[in-house]
């Protein structure tokens, strides 16, 4: 046998970095074997979670899973009907579990917003408290344009749908989930593969990145403060969804599949993370590959879709 690999300074250093490399991935795909921790938020019956944009897609996929847990939920949308409705079939499903409804549209919001934590307390009614905050609200206004084909209103529709509605919001709910004893309240952010900065969705993209950021740096005030809140970034790839309407495979997931994953990340110890295996996966690509090799490909696929979504568009006005 060669035993000149193992004397090579170069042959160690390959070794060494093949291990290093190894480690690192053992330690971040464990992560997905793991047991969920998000019992610690929530004693059976009283805690309640509030989910944003809860009328459909992740949102409500995330509200099934929390009453199959043992949450009473608060569920948030824009539209009082479709509230009510979702807010039956969980009651319809998961008898023993309590539903409260929260109607506010996020564009465009206003100091009204602060009203928002007497509301939660006028729902919860004193038999609780709320633990759990799940910021999923969010998505594109207009998938598919270049910046300079959006209008003002578009722009900051976005804006608020991903970003400053989940920072209002979260900063009148801390209050009411500090408010237990030891380690009582955990505020979940939903991200996207899109904070890498991607085209045709720059100002989504964007605020995805703020999504990012401000669940760091919530995180370490709250760890430095003391407040027993914990804060997790919830980074999620293509699901199939009303507001993303693809096929759905191994890589594209349905909304409480999704939901489930996300939930099962509480407590993994990291303050960002993939919820959900296989986009972990598919997020490795962006740190290994060039930007510009990553680019070249997302771009042929966004402006497929691009070319898609205008010929459905020119169909519609012909009909
Ligand atoms: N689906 C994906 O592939 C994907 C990928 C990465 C990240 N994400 C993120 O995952 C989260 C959920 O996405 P999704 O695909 O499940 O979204 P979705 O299917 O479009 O559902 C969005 C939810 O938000 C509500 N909503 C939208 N605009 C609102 C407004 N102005 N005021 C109040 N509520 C509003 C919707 O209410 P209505 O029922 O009234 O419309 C609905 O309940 C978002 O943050 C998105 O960025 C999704």
């Amino acid at each position: 046998m060669d035993t000149t690999i193992w004397t090579n300074p170069l042959s160690t250093i390959g070794l060494a970095t093949l291990t290093y490399l190894t480690y690192k991935l053992t330690c971040q795909a464990i992560i997905y074997l793991l047991p969920g921790q998000l019992s610690r938020y929530n004693r059976p019956g009283t805690n309640w979670a509030l989910v944003t944009g809860a009328t459909d897609g992740i949102g409500f996929g995330f509200s099934q899973e929390l009453c199959a847990r043992g949450f009473n939920v608060i569920l948030h949308g824009r539209n009082g009907e479709k509230l009510a409705q979702r807010a039956a079939e969980l009651s319809a499903a998961f008898p023993e579990r309590k539903t409260g409804v929260l109607v506010l549209d996020v564009v465009g919001i206003d100091d009204a917003v602060d009203g928002v934590a007497q509301q939660v307390r006028k729902i919860i009614g004193g038999q609780g408290r709320l633990s759990v905050l799940v910021n999923n609200v969010g998505g594109e206004t207009r998938p598919s344009v270049t910046l300079d084909e959006l209008a003002f209103a578009d722009v900051d529709a976005t804006i608020d749908r991903n970003a400053r509605f989940m920072a209002q919001i979260t900063r009148v709910l801390l209050p009411l989930l500090s408010e237990g004893e030891g380690r009582s309240g955990l505020v979940l952010n939903v991200s996207s593969l899109s904070q890498y900065g991607l085209p045709y969705i720059s100002v989504y993209s964007a605020t995805k990145g703020f999504v990012d950021s401000f669940t760091r740096a919530l995180e370490a005030e709250c760890s430095a403060e003391g407040r027993g809140v914990d804060v997790m970034g919830l980074r999620v790839g293509q699901v199939k969804t009303p507001g993303y309407d693809v096929d759905s495979n191994l890589f594209v997931p349905l909304p409480r599949p999704m939901a489930k994953a996300a939930l099962d990340r509480v407590g993994c110890g990291k303050v960002i993370v993939w919820a959900y295996f296989w986009h972990w996966l598919q997020g490795l690509s962006f740190e290994i590959m060039p930007r510009s090799v990553l680019m070249r490909i997302t771009t042929q696929k966004l402006k497929a879709i691009k070319k898609e979504e205008e010929e459905r568009k020119k169909k519609a006005k012909r009909q």
